[in-house]
């Protein structure tokens, strides 16, 4: 083979690869409309969360974005505004690194707003900014991406309850398929040298389905249904904190082939607003599909285990927990 043939073969398979990502993507197509409804997204003002956040303004929606910079969240409230014509659009401070934050907002949310309809717990940071613990003294990827979520959640229940039916939608990866999560040792140490940051992160992405799966439980005939999901592999900024060479062989290969934050936005949308999920809780997806999980992490002592843990490291009241 000729070096001409080689090149030939390779631009080809690049090419049937950028078409297959572009024929995979998932979307909701669902005609939704949300007047009259609000919705939370965390982490609303970039990636995934602008995206879902629009997506709601332009169905009508009242939607608070729950987003820890005033200055970022601002500028994507004005945008949102400006495409969809929507001014019921609100911005709420929610720092997920802190638990006092989380129930500031929950605070202030439960005293002025009527009812929440739509809650995607969205925000979440990379691998990379691991080494280090939260001001609550916890694990920092664990707080954001996990316990933040499931405090906020469970202070938010009884608006939830209130304005059945009503979703809620965890925002996971693929990722949680390689995690180590033991219920013993949940918050693990960020700087053991043997527990990779990637590890670490997966780990939080598994704490997300598991809550997913022992909330639907829980709320089982409430009217409240949750699921969890892998957006795709999306170029946002959630990579940002890369460095060295390798960040710059990534960014090449994900600037050709991982989908658009739009795109990442497609199973959160359809979790939290189409008709063909609204009996469906406690479940998986990604490119608006169901999809398994494994046995190991669906088994009921190893879900109960992690979420009783959950419970004393967010510091549930016994009035806040759920039976
Ligand atoms: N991109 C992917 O390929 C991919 C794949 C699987 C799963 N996910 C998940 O998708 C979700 C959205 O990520 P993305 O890719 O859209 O990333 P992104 O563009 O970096 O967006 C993350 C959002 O979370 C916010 N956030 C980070 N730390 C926060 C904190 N302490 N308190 C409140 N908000 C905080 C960010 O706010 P700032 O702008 O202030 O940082 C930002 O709004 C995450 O849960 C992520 O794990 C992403």
């Amino acid at each position: 083979m000729d070096l001409l043939t080689i090149l030939t073969f390779i631009a080809l398979v690049l090419i049937i690869l950028k078409i297959y990502n572009k024929l995979t993507v998932g979307w909701d197509r669902s005609y939704t409309c949300l007047i009259g409804k609000t919705a939370v997204v965390t982490g609303a003002n970039t990636g995934i969360g602008f995206y879902t956040a629009l997506d709601f303004a332009k169905r009508g929606a009242r939607v608070i974005l729950a987003c820890r910079n005033k200055e970022k969240a601002e500028n994507a409230r004005k945008i949102i505004i400006k495409i969809t014509g929507n001014p019921n659009v609100v911005v709420k401070n929610y720092d997920a690194a802190s638990f006092a934050s989380v129930r500031a907002f929950a605070k202030d949310f439960n005293e002025t707003e009527g009812r929440l309809d739509i809650l995607v717990n969205n925000a979440g940071i990379g691998a990379d900014r691991m080494r280090k613990k939260s001001e609550d003294g916890y694990n920092f990827v664990m707080q954001v991406n996990y316990y933040s979520s499931f405090l906020l959640t469970h202070l938010l229940i009884d608006k939830l309850k209130a304005s059945a039916p009503s979703r809620v939608v965890n925002v996971s990866s693929v990722m949680h398929r390689i995690a180590d999560l033991d219920p013993d040792n949940l918050d693990r140490y960020p700087k053991e040298r043997s527990f990779p940051t990637y590890i670490n992160y997966a780990n939080s992405k598994l704490g997300n389905i598991v809550f997913t799966i022992e909330l639907a439980r829980r709320l089982d005939g409430t009217g409240v249904t949750t699921n969890a999901l892998h957006p795709g592999a999306i170029l946002t900024d959630i990579f940002n904190g890369m460095r060295g060479w390798q960040a710059i062989l990534f960014k090449f290969f994900a600037t050709l082939y991982f989908k658009t934050p739009l795109e990442g936005a497609q199973t959160s949308i359809y979790l939290a607003v189409s008709p063909e999920v609204q009996n469906i809780s406690g479940q998986y997806f990604s490119d608006c599909a169901e999809r398994s999980l494994s046995r190991e992490i669906t088994q009921h002592n190893f879900v109960k285990k992690i979420w009783e843990k959950t419970e004393e490291i967010v510091h549930l009241t016994p009035q806040e927990k759920l039976n």
